[in-house]
C-alpha cells in the first residue's frame, strides 16, 4: 500500500509539469495557465523538494498554486526580487477563521513580546530577525506593517508568516499540526521543555506507546493539542502563563510579599516605592498577564473541562491546585534569593549597570547582567536569573505537565541549590569587598 502510494506520488511528480501542460493544450493555453505552468516547470529544477511539497498538498488538489501565494510577477532568475513572500492576510483570504481565532490567542504576540525586551536590543541580529535564536521561536504573530519595514530595512526578508510553524510548506498538512512534535521546536529545552515533560510523563508515555501500536488504538493519551487547541480551534492562552504571575497580588501576606520583590526584578514595579513602571503597560500591552481573577478562572475552568474528558473534575483540580502550591513555594525561594542580590546593589557591592534603569537585578536582560556591557557581567546575577529562568519555570511547568522528575530534581531541588550558592556567593562578596575602590 505505502509502496504504491510512494510509486504514484513519484509518477506525479515526474509527470504533473505534462500533466498541467497537456491540461493547458486542451483548455487553449491562457496566460494565467501557462504563467503555472512556468512556475512549476522552472521550479522542477530549482526547488524540486518544493513543487513534489506542494504536489501533495490539499493546496494542489484545489487550484491552489505557486501564484496563488506568491503573485505572478516574478517570471524567472532577473526578477526574483519581484516575487511576493506571503504574510498570513493571504492565508486568510480563504482561511479567515483559523486567523481570526490565531489573532485573538497568545501565539499572536511572539514577535511583539520578544521585541518588548530590552535583551533583545543587545543580541546579534542573526539571532533576532535572522531567526537563529529566540527570533526562530518566536516568528509567531502576524507583523504590522512597521515591524515588517525594520526587519527589511535590517536586511532580512523572510519570516513573514507565523502559519506554517506548524503544518510547514510546502504540504500545509493538517495532520502534522495535530502530531504533538509540531510543537517541539519551539516548546522544549532551557525554560520551558513542555515537550520534555509532557513526553517522559505519563500522558506522553502513553501517547507514544499508543502509536508505536503496542497498547489498543481506542486508548486515550491527551495531546498538546487536545489541552492546548482544543476542537481545532488556534486562539491559545493559559492561565498562569510563562511569567507565572497574576492580578490582582495573593491574598497570603507572605506570598503577596514574595510576588512584589519578584514584579521589582521583572522591573515592573519599582524597587524603592513599589509603584508601576512603564514597564507594566508593556507587559499588559502583549497580553503576558493575567489582570483580573476572573480572566485567570476563565482559563483555569477550561482546562478543567479537558481534563474531564477523562478524569474526575475533583481530581483535575485537585492536580492543578498542587501547581498553584508549588508555584507559590518557588516564589519564596526566589524572594529570597532576590532579596539577597539586590543587598548587594544597596550596598554599592554591585554596581549598576549603565542601561539598567535601577540598582537592582533586572530579570529582562537574561543572561547579560552588564545591560549589554560585556565586561561588567554579575555571575551572582547570572546565578539569580537561572533560578528565575530555567528552575523556577520547571518547579511548577513540571507540576501541570504531570512530569514529579522536572518538578523535583530539575526544579525545586536545584532552586534550593541556586539559593544556597548565591548566599554564598554573597558571602564572599562582601567578605572581599574594598570600600571605596579607586576607580
Ligand atoms: C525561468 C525560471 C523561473 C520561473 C518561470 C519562476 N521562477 Fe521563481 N525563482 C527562479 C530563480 C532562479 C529563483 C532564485 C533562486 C535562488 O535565489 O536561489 C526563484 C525564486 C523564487 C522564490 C523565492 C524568492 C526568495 O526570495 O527566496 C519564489 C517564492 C518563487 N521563485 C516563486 C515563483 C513563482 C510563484 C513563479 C511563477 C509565477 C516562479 N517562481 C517562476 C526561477 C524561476
Ligand atoms: C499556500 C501558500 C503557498 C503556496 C501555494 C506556495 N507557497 Fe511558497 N511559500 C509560502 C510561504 C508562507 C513561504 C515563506 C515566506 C517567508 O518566509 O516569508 C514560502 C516560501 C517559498 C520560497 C522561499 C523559501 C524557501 O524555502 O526556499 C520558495 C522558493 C517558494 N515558496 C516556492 C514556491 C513554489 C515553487 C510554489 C508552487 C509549487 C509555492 N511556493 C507555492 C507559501 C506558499
Ligand atoms: C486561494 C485560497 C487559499 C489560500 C490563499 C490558502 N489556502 Fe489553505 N486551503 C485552501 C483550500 C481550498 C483547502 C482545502 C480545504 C479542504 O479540504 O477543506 C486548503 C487547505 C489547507 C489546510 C489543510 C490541509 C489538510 O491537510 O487538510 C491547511 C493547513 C492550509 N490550507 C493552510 C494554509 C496556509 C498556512 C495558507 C497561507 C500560507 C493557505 N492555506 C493559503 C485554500 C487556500
Ligand atoms: C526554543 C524557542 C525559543 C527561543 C530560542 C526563545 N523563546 Fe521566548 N518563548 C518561547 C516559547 C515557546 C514561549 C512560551 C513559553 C511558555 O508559555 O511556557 C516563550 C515565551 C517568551 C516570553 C513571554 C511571553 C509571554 O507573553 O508570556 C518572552 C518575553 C520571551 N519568550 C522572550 C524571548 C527572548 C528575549 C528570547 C531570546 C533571548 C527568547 N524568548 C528565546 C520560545 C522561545
Ligand atoms: C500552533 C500551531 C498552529 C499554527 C501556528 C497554525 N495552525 Fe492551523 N492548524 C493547527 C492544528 C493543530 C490544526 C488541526 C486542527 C484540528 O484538529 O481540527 C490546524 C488546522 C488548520 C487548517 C485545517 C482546518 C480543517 O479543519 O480542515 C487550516 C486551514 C489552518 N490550520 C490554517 C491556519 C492558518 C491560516 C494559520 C495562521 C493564521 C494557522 N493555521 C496557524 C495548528 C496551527
Ligand atoms: C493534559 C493536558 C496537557 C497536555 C497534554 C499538555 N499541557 Fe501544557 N499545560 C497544561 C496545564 C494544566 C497548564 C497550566 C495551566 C494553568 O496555568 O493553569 C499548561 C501550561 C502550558 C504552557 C504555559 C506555561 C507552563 O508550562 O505552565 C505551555 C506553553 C504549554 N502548557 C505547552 C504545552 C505543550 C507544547 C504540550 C505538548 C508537548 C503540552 N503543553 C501538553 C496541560 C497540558
Ligand atoms: C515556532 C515556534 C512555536 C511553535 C511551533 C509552537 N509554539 Fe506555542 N508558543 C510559541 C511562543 C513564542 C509563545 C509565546 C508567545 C508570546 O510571546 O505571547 C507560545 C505560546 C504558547 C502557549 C501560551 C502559553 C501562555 O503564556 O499562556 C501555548 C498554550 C502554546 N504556545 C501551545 C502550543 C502548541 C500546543 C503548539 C503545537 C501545536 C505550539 N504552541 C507550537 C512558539 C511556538
Ligand atoms: C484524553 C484523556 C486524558 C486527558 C484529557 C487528561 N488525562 Fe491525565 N491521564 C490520562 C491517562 C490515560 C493517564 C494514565 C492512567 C492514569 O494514571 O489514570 C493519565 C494520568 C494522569 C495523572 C497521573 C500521572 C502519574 O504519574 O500517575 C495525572 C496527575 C493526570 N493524568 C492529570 C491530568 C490533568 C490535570 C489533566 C488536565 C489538565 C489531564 N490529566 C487530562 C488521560 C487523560
Amino acid at each position: 500500500m505505502k509502496k504504491n502510494l510512494t510509486f504514484f506520488l513519484g509518477i506525479l511528480a515526474i509527470s504533473l509539469p505534462v500533466l498541467v501542460s497537456n491540461l493547458a493544450i486542451a483548455e487553449k493555453p491562457s496566460t494565467e495557465a501557462s504563467k503555472e505552468e512556468a512556475c512549476i516547470t522552472c521550479h522542477t529544477t530549482i526547488s524540486p523538494g518544493q513543487v513534489k511539497d506542494w504536489s501533495v498538498s490539499k493546496h494542489s488538489k484545489e487550484g491552489v498554486t505557486c501564484s496563488s501565494c506568491h503573485g505572478g510577477k516574478h517570471t524567472g532568475p532577473k526578477d526574483v526580487n519581484l516575487v511576493q513572500l506571503p504574510d498570513e492576510h493571504v492565508c486568510a483570504q480563504c482561511h479567515e477563521k483559523q486567523f481570526n481565532e490565531f489573532a485573538k490567542g497568545k501565539h499572536n504576540f511572539g514577535w511583539t513580546s520578544l521585541n518588548a525586551l530590552p535583551i533583545t536590543h543587545v543580541e546579534p541580529n542573526e539571532l533576532m530577525e535572522g531567526g537563529k535564536g529566540c527570533g526562530g521561536c518566536h516568528n509567531m504573530g502576524i507583523k504590522t506593517e512597521a515591524q515588517k519595514k525594520e526587519q527589511r530595512d535590517k536586511g532580512y526578508k523572510y519570516q513573514n508568516n507565523s502559519c506554517d510553524e506548524c503544518h510547514t510548506r510546502h504540504s500545509f498538512s493538517k495532520k502534522e499540526a495535530q502530531d504533538p512534535r509540531a510543537c517541539q521546536q519551539c516548546h522544549m529545552g532551557y525554560d520551558h521543555p513542555q515537550w520534555e515533560m509532557w513526553e517522559s510523563g505519563k500522558h506522553g508515555t502513553r501517547w507514544r506507546i499508543k502509536t508505536d501500536g503496542n497498547m489498543q488504538s481506542e486508548a486515550v493519551a491527551p495531546t498538546c493539542q487536545q489541552c492546548h487547541l482544543p476542537n481545532g480551534t488556534h486562539e491559545n492562552r493559559t492561565a498562569w502563563g510563562f511569567l507565572g504571575v497574576r492580578l490582582p497580588l495573593p491574598e497570603d501576606s507572605q506570598w503577596k510579599a514574595d510576588r512584589i520583590t519578584i514584579l521589582k526584578a521583572l522591573g515592573v514595579l519599582h524597587p524603592e516605592t513599589a509603584k508601576p513602571t512603564a514597564r507594566l503597560d508593556l507587559i499588559n500591552s502583549v497580553d503576558m498577564v493575567r489582570l483580573t481573577q476572573e480572566a485567570w478562572q476563565k482559563e483555569r475552568d477550561k482546562m478543567i473541562k479537558t481534563c474531564s474528558q477523562c478524569h474526575s473534575a475533583s481530581y483535575a483540580k485537585f492536580q492543578l491546585e498542587q501547581g498553584d502550591k508549588m508555584l507559590q513555594n518557588a516564589d519564596r525561594l526566589l524572594a529570597q534569593a532576590i532579596e539577597i542580590v539586590a543587598g548587594l546593589y544597596k550596598d554599592g557591592i554591585i554596581e549598576k549597570p549603565a542601561n539598567y534603569s535601577f540598582a537592582y537585578p533586572d530579570f529582562l536582560y537574561f543572561m547579560q547582567t552588564g545591560g549589554g556591557n560585556m565586561k561588567k557581567l554579575s555571575f551572582i546575577d547570572q546565578v539569580l536569573f537561572q533560578m528565575y529562568m530555567k528552575h523556577r519555570m520547571r518547579t511548577y511547568q513540571g507540576v501541570f505537565h504531570m512530569n514529579p522528575d522536572y518538578a523535583y530534581w530539575y526544579g525545586w531541588a536545584m532552586m534550593t541549590k541556586d539559593l544556597g550558592e548565591i548566599q554564598e556567593l554573597a558571602a564572599t562578596m562582601r567578605a572581599t569587598h574594598k570600600k571605596n575602590p579607586k576607580k
